[in-house]
């Protein structure tokens, strides 16, 4: 399992020190949660911000878009060269569109899905992303309750993924803890977001083995 803490459960005030902690603690990637005040009721940081984490990371970035306008704020976070954009199906008309201008940046498009959506609704799309993030929380916070029909869904779409030959990777994100991820191993995630597990054990280190 290929662990991505969100450093949205971070200590913002020390921002450098706890970016450097998860990497020397064996992370794989970085998320990087991006809130509008529209998309979810809740704000997050912007490109300047995202500019420094990426400075002292040694892991690549998986940035998450939780935006309406998902054209702009992919112009602004490519630049700094994330190896995931992933943002929402739900707010996006144009995915396939969508999908290729973040190809074109030489960056992996990611789909994203919310609690409610069926993975048919990618059908269409499945072969042109490198991932799919299933949420297993409703987008805008950490510390949430893990939502557990995601497994299921986790199921289904690796079947899909399966039946067509892809290697598609899929991410869980949302609830995320040391009692839960062996279910989401067996239902064929490869990755796991996450932000309250990790951040609120004394050590990241520890805790990103454990759901390694
Ligand atoms: C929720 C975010 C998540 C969140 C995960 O909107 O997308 O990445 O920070 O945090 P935990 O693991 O605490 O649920
Ligand atoms: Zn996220």
């Amino acid at each position: 399992m290929k662990v991505a803490p969100s450093i949205l459960s971070a200590d913002f005030g020390r921002l450098d020190e706890e970016i450097k902690a998860i990497c020397d603690g064996g992370c794989d990637y970085i998320h990087v949660d991006v809130m509008d005040g529209h998309f979810v009721p809740n704000m997050t940081i912007g490109p300047v911000v995202v500019k420094s984490v990426a400075k002292v990371a040694t892991k690549p970035l998986d940035v998450h878009l939780m935006v309406e306008n998902n054209t702009f704020f992919v112009e602004l976070f490519a630049p700094l060269k994330p190896e995931f954009i992933s943002f929402h199906i739900e707010s996006e008309k144009h995915p396939h569109r969508l999908i290729q201008k973040i190809r074109s940046y030489g960056i992996k498009p990611a789909i994203v899905l919310n609690p409610h959506t069926t993975p048919q609704t990618i059908e269409y799309i499945l072969d042109d992303v490198d991932m799919v993030l299933l949420m297993s929380v409703n987008p805008g916070f950490g510390g949430q309750k893990f939502i557990p029909s995601v497994i299921e869904k986790a199921r289904k779409l690796k079947s899909m993924i399966n039946k067509r030959g892809l290697n598609t990777l899929i991410e869980v994100d949302g609830g995320v803890n040391d009692k839960n991820v062996k279910e989401l191993a067996n239902a064929g995630v490869d990755i796991v977001v996450a932000g309250n597990f990790v951040f609120s054990n004394p050590s990241y280190k520890d805790a990103i083995s454990s759901l390694k």
